[in-house]
């Protein structure tokens, strides 16, 4: 196995205190909203309805800001790659301003908060740019550049950029914005507690029943609530179907020390599928941290992750010639289809669920201005953007892209449940490997740690029973079907999945 540099956690996680902040839930509790989920949805959306004069319950599985959010790149922008020349193709104009409008009103949501609330969490205004390398994809980069510039969005075409290597074009955004997430995070979660407001930490959400109020179940008690929402990135609930709508790609990113001298100034992202995002963030030494992310895949279709890692860290030695890696880390985020979000009620007949997912690798904005949204939907608020993102919308099941993903899904249903099946002893598992195994008939996911001690769990996914695979560098079982993610030892990592994979004695 190699040996991957630096440590195995994200810098916003590590930057930031690990003690619980706040309670789990103990008592049955009656507020006007409850939240599942304390990420950027979660929170924004929170702060918004407790700022309205709303009780709000706010509920997360693990703590504050460890989600997509701990994880994040966290460039606060509307620039989202290439994206703007597509939306007025398959969506029009009108709907593509609304598009252009939403996340930069966001960007503007978050420069808010910050100044309100005098949030110290690294925020700075920075310019955002896509760029070409080659002249491959330069035609893309001037469509940008027109589409954005007719949607009224502070953006040019530049061939001169601070990276240190030459590109062909690229489009750039003004007066976009970067931060530390969990810092901006926290403060905000902490201003929601009190005067009749909560915030549960490892709290994890096993059900929500609708009705009046509705129910929100969790082992250490119920919480009632006239609204819900389910921000839980990859939502919990199975009505709305957002599981077929959305797919999860996960991927990675690594931090190292950079002199100021030689560090980029600004954001940035490749164009390709095989794309290298870059910003830097202040160290708390007074230093500068390069950050890089890439090598991104639908999750649970890699089992060697640590090649992505080795192969990032390869492309950061090789463009910014830095030695020392003191960061890595990966996460992951559902992908929509039409590169829209989903925000809104969870189905056309339910009347007080909501959620929101669908962020596309961009939920700081996104997930902003989703809190926004349902902070509106929930106070009885008409908003524009509404008739763009609504989550009940007629979704495009029958783009080449989803029936290709929900076509995959049945061939991993049906065609995993053969893997493994020449492996039936925990003998053929190595050291530090992860392998699928048939003993008596049950598909077991095991793992042999360095000590050699053997962790078996069941391979069988708990949201819709797909079989998991291993991911060598997280050590985790990792579900190709809707992207729910399990530890070597089957406790739930990500969703959609509540309830953990059963566990087997070796
Ligand atoms: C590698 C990478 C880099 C990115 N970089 C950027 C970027 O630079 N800019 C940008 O705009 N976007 C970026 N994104 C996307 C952005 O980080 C996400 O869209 C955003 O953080 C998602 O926020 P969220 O609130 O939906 O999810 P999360 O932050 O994951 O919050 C959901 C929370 O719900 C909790 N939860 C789950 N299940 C339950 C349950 N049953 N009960 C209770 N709680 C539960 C989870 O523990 C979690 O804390 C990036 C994404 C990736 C993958
Ligand atoms: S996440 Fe849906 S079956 Fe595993």
């Amino acid at each position: 196995m190699s040996q991957l540099a630096g440590k195995a956690i994200s810098y916003w996680i590590a930057s930031t205190s690990h003690a619980p902040n706040f309670p789990s839930l103990t008592n049955d509790t009656l507020v006007d909203v409850a939240i599942v989920g304390g990420g950027i949805a979660g929170i924004t959306a929170g702060i918004l309805l407790k700022r309205a004069g709303k009780n709000v319950a706010l509920l997360e599985a693990d703590q504050i800001a460890t989600g997509v959010s701990g994880h994040t790149t966290a460039k606060v922008t509307s620039l989202h790659q290439l994206v703007y020349a597509q939306l007025i193709k398959s969506v029009g104009e009108e709907r593509a301003r609304i598009y252009a409008n939403s996340n930069q009103t966001a960007i503007e949501r978050v420069a808010k908060f910050v100044e309100e609330e005098k949030i110290d969490c690294d925020f700075s205004r920075t310019s955002a740019y896509t760029f070409a390398e080659t002249t491959e994809t330069l035609n893309d980069i001037h469509s940008e550049v027109e589409a954005a510039v007719k949607l009224g969005l502070p953006a040019s075409f530049v061939t001169e950029t601070s990276l240190p290597f030459a590109i062909a074009g690229a489009v750039k955004f003004d007066n976009q914005a970067q931060f530390h997430a969990r810092k901006y995070l926290l403060h905000l979660a902490k201003l929601i507690a009190g005067n009749g407001s909560y915030v549960f930490e490892n709290t994890r959400v096993l059900n929500v029943e609708e009705g009046n109020p509705s129910r929100v179940v969790t082992a250490t008690g119920i919480v009632r609530a006239r609204d819900v929402i389910i921000a839980t990135n990859a939502p919990i609930l199975d009505q709305g179907l957002f599981f077929a709508k959305n797919y999860a790609k996960r991927s990675y990113i690594v931090a190292a020390r950079i002199d100021r001298a030689k560090a980029p100034q600004g954001m940035y992202i490749g164009t390709s599928n095989d794309y290298y995002s870059i910003r830097t963030t202040p160290a708390p030494d007074g230093g500068l941290l390069l950050l890089v992310g890439g090598g991104g895949h639908k999750v649970g279709t890699v089992t060697d992750t640590q090649e992505r890692y080795l192969k990032l860290e390869a492309y950061v030695r090789s463009r910014f010639g830095v030695e020392e890696f003191e960061y890595r880390w990966s996460t992951q985020d559902m992908v929509s289809f039409d590169q829209l979000p989903y925000i809104g009620k969870v189905a056309p007949f339910s009347n007080h669920l909501y959620v929101a997912t669908g962020f596309s690798l961009w939920g700081m904005s996104k997930g902003t201005l989703a809190g926004m949204l349902l902070s509106d939907l929930i106070l009885g608020i008409d908003n524009p953007w509404l008739k763009l993102y609504d989550s009940t919308r007629a979704t495009p099941f029958v783009t080449v892209e989803s029936l290709k993903n929900n076509l995959e899904v049945g061939f991993h249903w049906v065609g995993d449940r053969l893997k493994g099946l020449e492996n039936s002893s925990f003998a053929d598992v190595e050291r530090e490997e992860g392998k699928l195994l048939t003993i008596n008939g049950h598909k077991i996911a095991a793992y042999r740690d360095e000590q050699g001690q053997i962790h078996a769990v069941s391979a069988t996914c708990t949201h819709l029973g797909c079989i998991v695979n291993w991911n060598s560098a997280e050590k985790s079982w990792d579900c190709p079907c809707h992207g729910g993610r399990f530890s070597c030892d089957g406790k739930v990592l990500h969703g959609p999945p509540v309830k953990n994979l059963k566990r087997y004695k070796a």
